[in-house]
């Protein structure tokens, strides 16, 4: 696989993302097997994994989507998300299966996990592709990921640096100058 301009390194490869995700697939089928889901895909980063991971699970299954933003810089100390695109889907019928590309702080997954708990989701659990632990500030339980990373700047498979990098086939670390 030819290196894009402006990455360091490949990460994890599309083969190695494939892999994971098919397993991840595998799984959730077999947990929500007989129950009414809801894939809640959290926008934007998270679409392309969302793509490629429903199409790895074998129960009906229905999809929505929210948006997230940060009240502006001062997210890092105040820990204000503020839940902007809703799901139009009536949750209180469906088990939540939130889908993220990347858990960071945490506060961004937390505040839509009890946004669709307040509107009275069956339950709700979370699938991230990526998780970087080293900068954890609230607790998350994920209870489906792909793959722990350091606390290095990734960007592909969705994720952007500046709205860039979204179309990469795998993640990468950023050149960051
Ligand atoms: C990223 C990512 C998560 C969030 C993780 O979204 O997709 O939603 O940040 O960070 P946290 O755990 O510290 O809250 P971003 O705000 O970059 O939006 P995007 O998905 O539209 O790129």
């Amino acid at each position: 696989m030819e290196i894009a301009d402006g990455i360091e390194e490949i990460l994890l490869d599309a083969q190695q993302i494939a892999h994971r995700v098919a397993a991840l697939g595998t799984q959730i089928s077999a947990d929500y097997q007989g129950l009414p889901l809801l894939i809640v895909v959290v926008l934007k980063g998270a679409m392309v994994f969302a793509a490629d991971l429903m199409r790895q699970i074998s129960v009906p299954l229905q999809v929505d989507f929210v948006e997230a933003s940060s009240y502006g810089e001062e997210t890092e100390t105040s820990g204000m998300v503020r839940v902007g695109r809703d799901v139009e889907t009536d949750v209180s019928q469906f088990h939540v299966l939130l889908v993220e590309d990347i858990v960071d702080t945490g506060l961004t997954i937390r505040t839509i996990a009890e946004h669709l708990r307040a509107r009275g989701a069956l339950s709700v659990r979370i699938c991230s592709l990526l998780d970087k632990p080293s900068r954890r500030r609230v607790e998350v339980s994920l209870d489906y990921l792909g793959f722990e990373i350091p606390d290095r700047f990734v960007v592909g498979y969705g994720l952007d640096y500046a709205q860039r990098f979204r179309q990469l086939p795998y993640v990468g670390i950023v050149r960051l100058e």
